[in-house]
């Protein structure tokens, strides 16, 4: 938990799918051991096309009780100005129309999101669909200049989840995956945490 916390101090926003957002309604914001100072809180970032994020989403109210920085919602190119888009910029989530139908996650809607707001370091916290994608983009680079993603932290806990949620989602047969470059393991109490690169150096 403390370790996640620190991770996203290190950023300048974290990404997480609508499914995460729905199941989890997740905070995002570095809290732990104590809420960090508003200025060094990443920004929370939701792909949410289909405008899931309820307007009670920890996200909005982290914003409003000044623990957070203000929510983006990443939506379709031409998205409807629907009521429920409306009710979302209302209580304070800034749109973004950047995405495509059909089209997975990738290089261009990061490069256009830094473009737009400046960020430079980007983590993304799930859930399988959202990781899939990022796996699948980084799976053709070669160099650290191209890389899309560059480090993996996978953290395993001793809890028996039999058919329980998946990291990733199945990749389809033909599809590659990145070569994972083992950098460092760590037990953090119960767990143990593996760090790997996506390009060797
Ligand atoms: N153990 C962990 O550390 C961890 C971390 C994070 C999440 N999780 C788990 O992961 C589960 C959620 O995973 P998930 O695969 O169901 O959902 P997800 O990856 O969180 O979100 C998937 C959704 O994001 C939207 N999306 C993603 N890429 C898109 C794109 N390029 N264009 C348009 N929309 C895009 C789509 O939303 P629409 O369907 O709305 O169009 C898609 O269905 C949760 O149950 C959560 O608990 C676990």
């Amino acid at each position: 938990m403390a370790m996640t916390h620190n991770l996203r101090l290190l950023s300048d926003a974290i990404v997480v799918g609508s499914g995460t957002l729905v199941n989890d309604n997740p905070g995002l914001n570095a809290r732990v051991p104590v809420v960090a100072p508003l200025d060094n809180q990443p920004t929370p970032i939701a792909i949410d096309p289909e405008y899931k994020m309820p307007v009670t989403a920890k996200l909005i109210s982290n914003y409003h009780n000044g623990i957070g920085k203000q929510p983006i919602l990443l939506a379709y190119r031409d998205s409807p100005k629907n009521d429920k888009r409306l009710a979302l910029e209302e209580s304070g989530v800034k749109v973004v129309d950047i995405l495509t139908p059909s089209t997975p996650l990738n290089r261009q809607h990061f490069n256009t999101l830094s473009q737009i707001f400046g960020f430079t370091r980007f983590m993304v916290e799930g859930g399988a669909t959202v990781i899939k994608s990022i796996l699948a983009a980084s799976a053709n680079e070669t160099s650290l200049s191209d890389t899309l993603a560059d480090t993996l932290v996978v953290t395993v806990s001793p809890v028996l989840i039999g058919d329980g949620v998946s990291v990733v989602k199945n990749q389809p047969n033909n599809s590659k995956t990145p070569n994972l470059h083992h950098k460092a393991s760590k037990v953090f109490g119960k767990d143990v945490v593996f760090v790997a690169n996506f390009i060797d150096n």
